[in-house]
């Protein structure tokens, strides 16, 4: 599997978050329940912690993208590490009951090709040793995997960015735009119809 697959996002539809969509990435993370935010930030932690993190994330990602059933945000997927730095980390947080869908994958997909388009050549993801669906996840990039006490580092090596390469981000990316004002246009509507009756 590589980033051609970045057209399949798993029924919803992936897109570039803005720094203004913070207070959604905030609300999407403090839906992750115990077990989730634990794997998420290999470690426990408080939900104080993951509010500020999550307060600062999308300035200081180099990306981060959600995947949004209608105006809702259920999965999200940040990319790390400045432009032309040959190494990225990538983060994912896929909520409870979107688990197991192939969100996940879908994201994975969209991260590569991001990290390939701004020049990264390694794309480290980190996870806890039980995380079994993450690994499986890195493995379809045919990941190196190395293990540690407690903890698995995969590293993928995304292809070299290329026109086409480019484009299918552009592609993606105005797929996603579209679907965002036709979905905020659709709310509008039926909040209209809604105060109408
Ligand atoms: C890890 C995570 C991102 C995976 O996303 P997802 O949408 O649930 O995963 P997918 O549905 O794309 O499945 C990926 C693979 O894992 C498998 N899988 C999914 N859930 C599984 C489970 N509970 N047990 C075992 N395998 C599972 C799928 O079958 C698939 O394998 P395949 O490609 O060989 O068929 C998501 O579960 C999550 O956010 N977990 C909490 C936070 C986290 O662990 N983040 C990763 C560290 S940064």
């Amino acid at each position: 599997m590589d980033d051609r697959t970045t057209h399949h996002a798993a029924g919803g539809v992936i897109r570039r978050l803005w720094v203004t969509e913070t207070p959604a990435f905030r609300e999407h993370l403090a839906r992750l329940d115990g077990d989730s935010r634990r794997l998420r930030f290999a470690g426990a932690v408080s939900p104080q912690y993951v509010e500020a993190y999550a307060n600062d994330a999308l300035k200081r990602a180099t990306a981060v993208y959600g995947w949004f059933e209608g105006a809702d945000m259920r999965a999200a997927a940040e990319l790390h590490g400045p432009m032309f730095s040959r190494t990225g980390e990538a983060a994912f947080s896929v909520e409870p009951d979107y688990q197991g869908r192939g969100i996940g994958t879908a994201l994975m997909g969209r991260i590569v090709l991001s990290a390939r388009n701004r020049g990264m050549r390694h794309l480290v993801v980190s996870c806890l040793s039980e995380n079994s669906p993450m690994q499986k996840i890195v493995r379809h990039h045919d990941a190196e995997i190395e293990f540690h006490t407690g903890e698995t580092v995969g590293t993928v090596h995304p292809n070299f960015p290329t026109g086409l390469s480019m484009l299918r981000e552009a592609i993606a990316e105005s797929h996603g735009l579209t679907s965002a004002m036709v979905g905020i246009q659709m709310d509008m509507l039926t909040r209209y119809f809604a105060l109408a009756k």
